[in-house]
């Protein structure tokens, strides 16, 4: 731990408990930033009130009770009874120096370790992945790395729709095409085309209806010339995927697919457990079962569809197969879903059922990490401009396109190669933060000149505070690795600032990750940015006064590149050393 406010924290929390006795149970001890001070402390208010004192005595108190001495230079009782606190120059330079030498950069491991699932991504099969399915991509990896970054085990799935009735149209379709070429239409990406082709013909023709239903009945009763059919379709795609994955930087790999048709052998099982719960009723001809609390606008109790009138099996079905999945053979304690807003309630309902069930009893849980949509200029869901969904790869490409004219007109010395890659990175970094550094929860605008700006809250700012560290350290000529250990001195504001925004990645990661919200740990850097920019406005770095502050100073610049580079890191967003 080398966050000043998280040590206070500590130190306050026994403070309170002195005084107060059990009448501290439960009040907010918490320390918060302060502008009058570094930090305040508000919670003897609540304490006087519970020991029905007035504020005022109480603050004093606990301050003469709490050990603060080799932490604050003052700490003093203010208004009507909060506490103010100062921390000590001295103070902040040794947890920088435990910052600086620690392996974590000052974060805290988690202290029990736990198996996570984390499933985002999940593109269609035969379908375009729209830019739905790239916020959960982007969103979704940097939890990955986040949450392996404080030591957890993390297993990635990614969920691929690769079953279901469509499959029968889409099969019919790529026999229609001759394989060879319906696979050249699917590898090169184009794959709204090829699904749109098959809709056209199903809604066109009955006979193609026909072909499609047999199919489907095929595909489920494993014919082996469907399935192969069918293999070729998902193999094709996620080739496919596989690409713009790359090209994103995420983590998913091939053998991270765990596709809907993954679970087929468990769905017959789903029923019978649940029907051997007598948790499955039978409704209008079809298999459900009723979780508790949910119920339609006439206020009827709704169903989760376990197996349709047809035989078949649904979404919710193989969902449920999955929590068990991940349940009993992965033996996950937490399972996320990174997931679009609208599907919420499938989710919750899944959740409720698996419960009733006993399948996930606490402390193992199930969370949705929903997110809002992505918005055009015009505030309606991106689309291009003649109508059509997005195509990904054309997307990333056009921000590495934009990226490369930014950074050619910001550094036009940059060799074509070293353009070339910087651009790569500056536009996949612009397209990911704007989609992370915005709450999830809400719609964002996609907005190309923002993302790419190297002013405000964009990756490209962050970058570019890192890669100007890494050219003070070129243009000093001093090794980075050399000041780690350099015991440094503060003492200008701009310096303490810094400072304590550095020894501040610790509770910024914490929180992100106790709340899965990557926002917050880019506003975080972005504060850290900002604050690094200031001080390099006010203190010179390599016309320091004296060789002790040029060493104390190029070791806060060091500390800083590299909070700035593990930050941008867990958010899956490289930094080059120049730009
Ligand atoms: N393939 C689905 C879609 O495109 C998302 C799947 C999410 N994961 C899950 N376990 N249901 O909407």
């Amino acid at each position: 731990m080398a966050d000043p406010i998280s040590y206070v924290a500590q130190r306050m929390a026994v403070a309170f408990a002195k005084v107060g006795g059990s009448l501290a149970d439960g009040i907010d001890t918490a320390v918060r930033q302060s502008d009058r001070a570094d930090a305040q402390v508000n919670g003897s208010l609540a304490l006087a009130k519970a020991m029905g004192a007035t504020p005022r005595d109480i603050a004093t108190k606990i301050l003469e009770v709490a050990e603060l001495k080799d932490i604050c230079s003052s700490a003093e009782v203010a208004g009507p009874g909060f506490i103010n606190l100062t921390f000590a120059n001295d103070f902040l330079a040794r947890e920088l120096v435990v910052a600086s030498t620690s392996e974590k950069l000052g974060v805290r491991k988690v202290t029990s370790p736990r198996r996570v699932v984390i499933d985002y991504s999940a593109p269609n099969v035969a379908k375009e992945m729209h830019v739905g399915h790239l916020r959960s991509t982007v969103i979704g990896d940097a939890l990955v790395r986040m949450l392996m970054f404080v030591g957890n085990t993390v297993v990635r799935e990614n969920h691929v729709g690769d079953w279901g009735t469509p499959f029968g149209m889409l099969i019919e379709h790529l026999v229609d095409l001759g394989e060879t070429n319906a696979a050249e239409e699917l590898s090169v990406g184009d794959l709204d085309s090829f699904y749109r082709g098959a809709r056209k013909k199903f809604d066109g023709s009955e006979e193609f209806q026909i072909r499609a239903r047999t199919r489907v009945v095929a595909l489920q009763s494993g014919d082996a010339e469907t399935l192969r059919l069918w293999k070729l379709l998902v193999a094709e795609s996620t080739r496919y995927f596989q690409t713009i994955y790359e090209t994103l930087g995420v983590l998913l790999q091939d053998t991270d697919v765990m596709g809907e048709s993954a679970y087929n052998s468990l769905l017959p099982q789903v029923a019978q457990r649940l029907s051997d719960l007598g948790l499955l009723t039978n409704s209008d001809g079809a298999d459900v079962v009723f979780p508790e609390g949910f119920t339609n606008r006439e206020n009827q109790p709704l169903p989760l569809i376990i197996r349709k009138t047809d035989g078949g099996y649904n979404y919710a079905t193989s969902d449920l197969a999955c929590v068990i999945d991940r349940v009993e053979r992965l033996d996950s304690s937490l399972l996320l879903y990174v997931v679009g807003a609208p599907q919420a309630q499938h989710l919750q309902m899944v959740a409720a059922v698996a419960k009733q069930a006993g399948w996930l009893q606490s402390p193992r849980e199930m969370v949705h990490v929903a997110f809002g949509n992505v918005l055009g200029a015009d505030r309606k869901m991106l689309k291009t401009r003649s109508g059509d969904t997005i195509k990904l790869d054309a997307l990333l490409t056009e921000a590495v396109e934009r990226a490369a004219a930014a950074v050619a007109e910001k550094n036009p010395e940059l060799s074509a190669d070293t353009r070339n890659e910087i651009s790569r990175i500056v536009g996949i970094g612009a397209v990911k933060y704007a989609d992370l550094s915005t709450d999830r929860i809400k719609d964002y605008t996609f907005d190309w000149e923002r993302m790419l700006s190297f002013d405000g809250n964009t990756s490209p700012y962050l970058q570019y505070a890192h890669a100007r560290i890494c050219s003070i350290f070129r243009r000093a000529n001093v090794e980075r690795a050399s000041v780690r250990k350099f015991s440094p001195t503060i003492s200008h504001d701009a310096e303490r600032e810094l400072a304590m925004k550095v020894l501040q990645f610790d509770s910024a990661l914490w929180d992100t990750i106790e709340k899965y919200s990557p926002h917050r740990l880019c506003t975080y850097l972005y504060d850290l940015a900002s604050s690094f920019s200031s001080f390099y406005e006010q203190c010179s770095v390599l016309k320091a006064d004296t060789d002790d502050q040029r060493s104390s100073r190029l070791m806060l610049c060091d500390l800083t590149a590299r909070v700035m580079q593990a930050g941008l890191d867990v958010l899956g967003i490289e930094a080059p050393e120049q730009m």
